[in-house]
């Protein structure tokens, strides 16, 4: 069993996860930090399926696009991208656009939830008093996007939404799986895969040198995955210095790799192109599978928690082309693209697809 970096907070051989004032994360519990949830709740693998809300289609063949319709576009962009624009009189290259993304995106998770929203009101509280109209809404803007950030990320822990994640990958006939992130910006996901079916080995890739810099490079050491132990076959945490990780800065289009991955993944990829690059990027979770293995994507889902989310803090995430779209339309773009739909369902605010090739 082994410990995360760091001392505080510390691992324990009884799985348990020590915060220095206030006691140890203990199996089955949960805690929220100053930045993020510490969650171990649901070791076992039988009480998850609560976290995800399949779906019933069984036969993709006889679904329509008329039955199902098409995403919906978030159309309101960060300033950043049009003052871009403006200044270099064209429109913002896509591996532009995610630089600035991820450079934005990393500045709230950083950031220390309670303390911003404490801030952000006594902010408030001297605009309101000083009376200055101009002061107060954007004051009042940058309230709206803390308490919104710390209700999502930090409280409800939608965006990791661990429970729902491990939910949607569970029960893969892998062993010491090769994973590949496709995307992988902090690499969470991939992480979490490890966990769950240790001792393998995780690449993930991302075109921007920030994220493995950055969002990876700074992910925090003492965060718990909850995954298990293949000597004991027992529920234990596993923390990323203890997994097999190698974080390449490579475009996907000019990876390597052959068809030698157990798993691909992407994690909010496939929404971000327009109708006649999708088969593309599906093709790019084909491409590197071995026979057998299985691609894993998830994309938000359409809903008025992601549009709220998505209106709110499009300073904050609006650069790049996105969509909002609902598992049985993403279920069919697989299905047209030459895949089968073994698990498609719903885990908090997220869409989640495990597939095979046809
Ligand atoms: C929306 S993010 C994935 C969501 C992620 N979970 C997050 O928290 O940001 C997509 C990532 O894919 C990367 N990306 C997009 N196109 C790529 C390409 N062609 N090659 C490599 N990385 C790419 C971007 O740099 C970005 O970090």
């Amino acid at each position: 069993m082994g410990a995360p970096p760091g001392s505080r907070p510390e691992g324990r051989a009884d799985g348990a996860l020590r915060h220095a004032a206030r006691g140890p994360v203990r199996m089955g519990e949960t805690r929220v930090g100053p930045h993020f949830r510490y969650d171990l709740r649901a070791p076992r693998l039988e009480e998850l399926d609560q976290f995800i809300v399949e779906r019933p289609i069984r036969d993709w063949s006889v679904v329509r696009w008329k039955d199902v319709g098409k995403p919906v576009r978030v159309e309101n962009y960060a300033s950043g991208k049009r003052l871009w624009e403006e200044k270099h009189g064209d429109t913002m290259p896509v591996k532009t656009s995610w630089e600035m993304f991820n450079r934005s995106f990393h500045s709230w998770f950083v950031k220390d939830g309670r303390e911003a929203q404490r801030a952000a009101m006594r902010r408030m509280l001297r605009s309101v008093a000083s009376l200055r109209a101009d002061e107060i809404a954007s004051v009042f803007e940058e309230l709206q996007q803390v308490t919104l950030w710390n209700l999502a990320h930090r409280v409800t822990d939608t965006i990791w939404d661990p429970r729902g994640k491990r939910a949607l990958f569970r029960g893969l006939d892998v062993k010491r799986p090769r994973i590949l992130f496709l995307g992988a910006a902090e690499g969470y996901e991939a992480m979490q895969l490890y966990a769950m079916y240790p001792g393998g080995e995780a690449v993930m890739v991302d075109y921007d040198a920030f994220c493995r810099d950055h969002r990876f490079g700074d992910f925090p050491e003492d965060y718990p995955f909850l995954g298990y132990d293949p000597a004991t076959g027992s529920a234990r945490p596993w923390y990323r210095s203890e997994m097999k990780l190698t974080y390449l800065v490579e475009d996907i289009r000019k990876l390597p790799f052959g068809r030698e991955f157990d798993i691909v993944l992407s994690v909010g990829l496939l929404e971000h192109f327009p109708d006649e690059y999708k088969p593309e990027c599906i093709e790019w979770h084909r491409k590197f599978l071995r026979p057998g293995g299985y691609a894993i994507l998830t994309t938000p889902r359409l809903g008025w928690r992601t549009k709220l989310f998505y209106h709110v803090m499009a300073e904050a995430m609006n650069y790049t082309y996105r969509e909002l779209m609902t598992v049985d339309q993403m279920g069919l773009y697989l299905y047209e693209n030459g895949f089968n739909i073994l698990r498609h369902g719903w885990i908090k605010t997220h869409n989640g697809i495990v597939a095979q090739p046809r």
